[in-house]
């Protein structure tokens, strides 16, 4: 029998971690062990001072002069080229402005309208809803066709038909990682556009986009990025397409010349033509600020600390509830993304006894309870307190309770 690991190990673990100091920028509840980062991320400290201050002296004092005075209007330049960096993309290659749904659309149908000659979409069966919706009315808008691609094989949908495939890098339910750069290989080989959905892996799992060489990327902020509710999502466009592509929502802010009011539409050269109205300045404002708690951060600890959080958690779980759930995550390293999912028949029962344990994970519908480990404010020993009040809840059959049997969460 394996020996069950003590929570000193899990203390050690800690402390020997090189981002064990970024804990403490976030501003996380007494008690609660947070393992859904995946679906909104913690507050970081920096976000309410500089909210105040946008709100009561850029807004409150300088009013309209801010445009220009706090540069309101560069923002989503200035900041795509924080989550740029962060995410190893050349500067001026990133936007941020819109939801991730809309930044889909708006990506996929520019990469659409590049691809001549060519009348499919593919989109994966384990894909995200809003992204295979997306790509439903872009197809209907375009008169194109959309081919549902099997996750396991997407390879073979990829044919000289396909203008874009546009997948999700990390999957939301599962937390199974696609190897971006033969995927994308794949599909250039076919002649294919590739577009990633990096929603479940900006600010978790390092992916370069650059050396796989893919065309266009979106992803949100409000996950593993932390900037907060419904904060705007960032689109990535490869240089090389930069100038060429002709997006669906032409509107004023990505004219070459806002300001001089012309009646004929003329976009502006690079990224900034992504743009439609006006910026979204206060969530941008927040987006910004979130970004400091990833200054000086190595990408490679950032995996390191991912996995060996998810190793820890899939671990325990084996160890202290061996044959109780099915780890639907895959086990490999190279296919894990910074989530653990569990399916058990009861999950959203169990789901709801941990939250009410103040250890906060959500369920998918029909039976996964998702963990998702955010490396820079998760611990080892918050994993190893989650899977002792599992075990609890399993024990006890907590699950049970009549106030779980309904369904009535959000999220
Ligand atoms: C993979 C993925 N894509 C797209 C979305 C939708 O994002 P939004 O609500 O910002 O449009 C989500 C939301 O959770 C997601 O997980």
């Amino acid at each position: 029998m394996t020996d069950l690991p003590a929570r000193s190990r899990a203390l050690e673990l800690d402390a020997g971690s090189p981002l064990r100091e970024r804990r403490g920028l976030f501003s996380l509840p007494e008690g609660m062990v947070y393992l859904d980062g995946n679906s909104l991320g913690a507050l970081p400290r920096t976000v309410p001072e500089r909210i105040s201050r946008v709100v009561t002296e850029e807004w409150g004092r300088d009013l309209i002069a801010s445009w220009n005075t706090a540069d309101w209007i560069g923002l989503p330049r200035q900041v795509g080229d924080r989550v740029a960096d962060l995410l190893g993309l050349p500067e001026g290659s990133v936007w941020v402005s819109d939801s991730t749904s809309v930044s889909l659309f708006k990506t996929m149908v520019a990469a659409c309208r590049l691809q001549t000659g060519r009348d499919v979409i593919v989109v994966e069966s384990g894909t995200f809803p809003t992204d295979g919706y997306m790509a439903a009315s872009v197809a209907r808008m375009l008169d194109m066709e959309l081919r549902w691609a099997d996750s396991g094989h997407v390879e073979e949908a990829f044919d000289e038909r396909v203008a874009l495939a546009c997948l999700t890098h990390v999957d939301f339910r599962t937390g199974a990682m696609f190897d971006a750069a033969a995927v994308t290989a794949a599909a250039h080989a076919a002649g294919s556009l590739m577009l990633w959905d990096l929603c479940h892996t900006a600010g978790a799992v390092p992916v370069d986009l650059v050396a796989a060489d893919a065309d266009f990327a979106v992803g949100c902020t409000y996950k593993y990025l932390n900037a907060g509710p419904g904060s705007p999502a960032f689109m990535y466009v490869a240089p090389r397409h930069q100038d060429a592509i002709d997006q669906p929502l032409s509107g004023w802010m990505g004219h070459a010349r806002p300001f001089d009011m012309e009646l004929a539409y003329e976009p502006v050269k690079g990224v900034g033509r992504l743009a439609s109205g006006t910026p979204p300045v206060l969530a941008l404002s927040a987006l910004d600020a979130a970004l400091d708690v990833f200054d000086g951060v190595d990408p490679a600890d950032l995996r390191a600390m991912s996995l060996s959080l998810t190793d820890f958690f899939i671990e325990l779980v084996d160890v202290r509830l061996p044959g109780v759930f099915e780890v639907v995550t895959p086990r490999e390293h190279e296919r894990r993304g910074s989530q653990v999912s569990l399916r058990h028949e009861q999950a959203y029962g169990i789901v709801q006894a941990l939250i009410a344990r103040r250890v906060v994970g959500d369920f998918r519908t029909p039976d996964v309870a998702r963990f998702g480990f955010a490396p820079l404010y998760v611990t080892h020993a918050d994993v190893y307190d989650a899977v002792d009040h599992l075990v609890a809840v399993m024990e006890g059959r907590e699950y049970d309770r009549t106030e779980y049997a309904t369904r009535n969460r959000v999220t």
